[in-house]
């Protein structure tokens, strides 16, 4: 609660209790002021009762001593009037205001002071005219030397058919007033208890103001500085983008449909951001998967570019050396011929040989990897060719330890093309996998019709137990002749020719592998209709 009074210009719970606060002390204030004035209203006419009715006192106390002129005993009783508390002087004096008779013996025979009540309360201008006011007063409220307030009373003494018919006759029949008496009543008692009053209604003041103010307090802050607070913490959360806040709904009122609609805010909120981030994820992916298709067709570009040119230049390689070589090995045969067969010359004449049929195989390969040799195309049967290939590999000695496994589909998908061809890829297929196996192993050969672009194509699977491919060498299988075998074992052309022949027939070439576990190539050869 403390919190809303450290910077109160910045809190409407403080404004409130402040503003409730001062309009309290003023009203309290204006109604301590009424009652006090009330209360010295009330005890000045309680005194003034009290008074007139002592004058009347007064005057019937010396009345029959007034009647017969017994000037001692009218001294006396004044003297013994002054006697209570409270009763500070008494005294009579005639119409010229000489003093006749008081309480204060010391005054008799002076004069009265013209300027207090006893002259002013009739006349206006006393030493100047014996004009009369309206409305006389009797009495008037002073401070007295001890500094408490003090009550003076003048009351008039008429005169009575007693006094003019009195056997002294004193005093005319046509003299309306015989004299004055005064008195001057001190309200110490009336002052102090005003003083008690003053401040036990002060106190009673004070102890109200604080009070309410306190449960004012308690209640703004619960019912308004509380929710407040809760969903100003609320808006800082939610600034600070912590969107799954929600405030507490604990009311029906203003406050409780504030934070009702803070809460659906918060949450629409929320669900615009999910969505923008929806988006923003989508547009990242589709951008990623446009930038892999972009790359992709870039890196397919320059290798169908570098296969062209690679192509070019061994196909007028191979041109210009299968002619020579076609003599080398007539001239060695011919050669052969001259020495005995088991002549170290013999020997030697076949090393040429053998290696002259290599060179022309790999120039045979290059040439179909350039496509310069011309092909004979038409409908070849998969199943049978891949049939026919398996069983020309199992009778040679490199397949002995090698189980097929044959998994064709039931139909017999018919493939357009080269048929010689394509057992060139399957055979460097069958090849490989026994390299990768060390000559041991399973092969397994799987088909399958898939669609693509909604064409028909013939999918088939070589897959072997070998050593598998590195992850380093996966890219560059297809390159014209890398090769991992020793030299002289493996031109590196093999998956190259397959994947020139199958990209040219409009199917495509792929590989997977587990490093150390096995190899899987996918031949997709689009089916005749
Ligand atoms: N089934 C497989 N398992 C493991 N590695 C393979 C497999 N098939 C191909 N390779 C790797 O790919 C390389 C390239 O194969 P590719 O058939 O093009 O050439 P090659 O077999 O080395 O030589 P060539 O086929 O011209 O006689 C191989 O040297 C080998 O490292
Ligand atoms: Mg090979």
């Amino acid at each position: 609660m403390k919190n809303i009074f450290r910077n109160p210009e910045k809190s409407i719970a403080a404004k409130l209790i402040i503003a409730i606060g001062l309009v309290m002390i003023i009203v309290t204030f204006l109604f301590w002021y009424a009652i006090r004035s009330k209360q010295k209203q009330d005890i000045m006419s309680i005194a003034l009762k009290y008074g007139i009715s002592f004058m009347d006192f007064a005057k019937r106390s010396t009345h029959s001593s007034m009647l017969n002129r017994e000037r001692e005993e009218i001294q006396q009783t004044l003297e013994n009037l002054s006697t209570p508390v409270g009763v500070e002087k008494v005294t009579i004096f005639n119409h010229d205001g000489n003093i006749k008779y008081s309480s204060s013996v010391e005054d008799v025979g002076k004069s009265i002071d013209k300027t207090t009540l006893a002259c002013l309360g009739c006349h206006p201008k006393p030493e100047e005219s014996p004009a009369l006011l309206s409305e006389p007063r009797q009495w008037n409220v002073y401070k007295n030397q001890e500094g408490f307030t003090a009550l003076r009373i003048v009351s008039v003494i008429p005169n009575e058919s007693s006094c003019y018919t009195a056997r002294c006759h004193a005093h005319a029949k046509d003299q309306e007033i015989l004299g004055f008496v005064e008195a001057d009543l001190s309200l110490a008692i009336l002052d102090e208890a005003l003083l008690k009053q003053g401040l036990a209604l002060s106190a009673y003041v004070i102890l109200f103001v604080l009070a309410v103010s306190t449960f004012l307090g308690i209640i703004i802050y619960k019912i308004v500085s509380k929710p407040v607070q809760v969903l100003v913490n609320g808006m800082d959360k939610v600034a600070g983008g912590d969107l799954n806040h929600s405030v507490p709904i604990k009311s029906t009122d203003e406050m409780g449909v504030l934070a009702k609609t803070f809460n659906s805010m918060i949450h629409d909120l929320k669900a615009a951001s999910d969505q923008r981030e929806k988006w923003t994820q989508m547009l990242e992916k589709e951008i990623a998967k446009k930038t892999e298709e972009i790359q992709t067709t870039h890196n397919n570009l320059m290798q169908t570019e570098k296969l062209a040119s690679l192509g070019r230049m061994a196909a007028g390689v191979a041109h210009e050396i299968n002619n020579p070589l076609t003599g080398v090995v007539t001239f060695a045969h011919l050669l052969k011929k001259r020495f005995p067969a088991d002549s170290t010359e013999a020997e030697d004449l076949n090393v040429i040989i053998e290696q002259s049929d290599r060179c022309s195989k790999i120039i045979k390969n290059l040439l179909t990897f350039a496509r310069a040799t011309p092909s004979d195309k038409g409908e070849v049967s998969i199943h049978d060719l891949l049939n026919r290939t398996v069983f020309m590999v199992k009778n040679q000695e490199k397949f002995h330890h090698i189980k097929f496994n044959m998994n064709l589909e039931d139909s017999h998908p018919v493939v357009y093309g080269d048929a010689t061809q394509f057992q060139q890829i399957f055979l460097n297929m069958f090849i490989n996998a026994v390299d990768a196996m060390n000559g041991r192993g399973n092969i397994t050969v799987a088909t399958r019709k898939v669609q693509e672009d909604s064409k028909n194509f013939i999918e088939i699977e070589f897959t072997d137990e070998g050593c598998g491919i590195s992850e380093e060498n996966m890219p560059k299988l297809f390159e014209p002749f890398f090769t991992t075998k020793p030299v002289g074992k493996g031109t590196g052309l093999g998956l190259s020719v397959s994947h020139g022949i199958v990209k040219h027939l409009g199917g495509h070439l792929k590989v997977k592998s587990t490093y150390g576990k096995g190899t899987s190539f996918f031949v997709r050869l689009p089916m005749s209709e």
